[in-house]
């Protein structure tokens, strides 16, 4: 099965999960874009959806599921996404597709986190995908040295701005062996609006899609 498939294979296993009139939350990037084609054939069970990014929001909108602003709902029974790496604690690395400081506050609200991924994205230790940190502008070059002394190498990914106007600079060469603590020192730093470790608050269930089918991990 190609990588497609799986991300085709795993978003459709993700419907499960979606409880009758609910609003769900929906993360951001190429397997939640399949995600979100197959919440366009139930959109008549759901209520609707807030969204992680304007790029999946203008998806939803073209599917004609309404977009509900965060600030506007209090709870959300699940929140659906992909995630660059993941292991077995269920802890993630995120922020591939620059959607990470959404993507968390998004996840922080929901009850259930239900990670969607192909079984290349499962890994032992986190950090050999780069770890994206999303960064005030002026506070670029602070925030890099800071975090070569925390041991990595950031790269600073040229011509990104956010949804909401900052930059990322993405940390090569983290051996993430305590992803809390490192998640929690990252964001110490001023200047960092959050980093891609999704650890203090990982995923409650993954979705894993291999060529046996689509493996849960609870
Ligand atoms: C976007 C993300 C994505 O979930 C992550 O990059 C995985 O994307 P894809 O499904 O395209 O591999 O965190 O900020």
């Amino acid at each position: 099965m190609d990588q497609n498939a799986k991300k085709q294979a795993v978003a459709k296993a993700a419907i499960d999960y979606v409880e009758q009139d609910s609003i769900v939350g929906v993360g951001t990037g190429s397997t939640v874009n399949f995600f979100i084609e197959e919440l366009g054939k139930i959109k008549h069970k759901i209520e609707g959806a807030v969204s992680s990014s304007e790029a999946s929001t203008e998806k939803l909108k073209a599917l004609g599921i309404e977009v509900f602003e965060l600030n506007d709902v209090s709870n959300l029974s699940v929140y659906i996404d992909g995630a660059d790496e993941v292991t077995e604690h269920k802890h993630m690395i995120k922020g591939g597709g620059a959607a990470l400081t959404r993507e968390k506050i998004v996840a922080g609200v929901a009850k259930t986190f239900v990670c969607i991924v192909d079984d290349s994205k499962r890994v032992p230790v986190l950090g050999n995908f780069p770890l994206p940190v999303e960064v005030i502008p002026m506070a670029r070059s602070f925030v890099a040295r800071e975090l070569v002394k925390l041991g990595g190498d950031p790269e600073y990914r040229q011509g990104v701005v956010t949804d909401n106007g900052n930059v990322i600079l993405d940390v090569h060469n983290l051996d993430i062996l305590n992803p809390r603590e490192l998640e929690q020192a990252i964001n110490n730093i001023p200047g960092v609006v959050t980093n891609g470790i999704f650890a203090l608050r990982g995923a409650d269930i993954v979705l894993s899609a291999t060529d046996e089918g689509v493996k849960t991990f609870k």
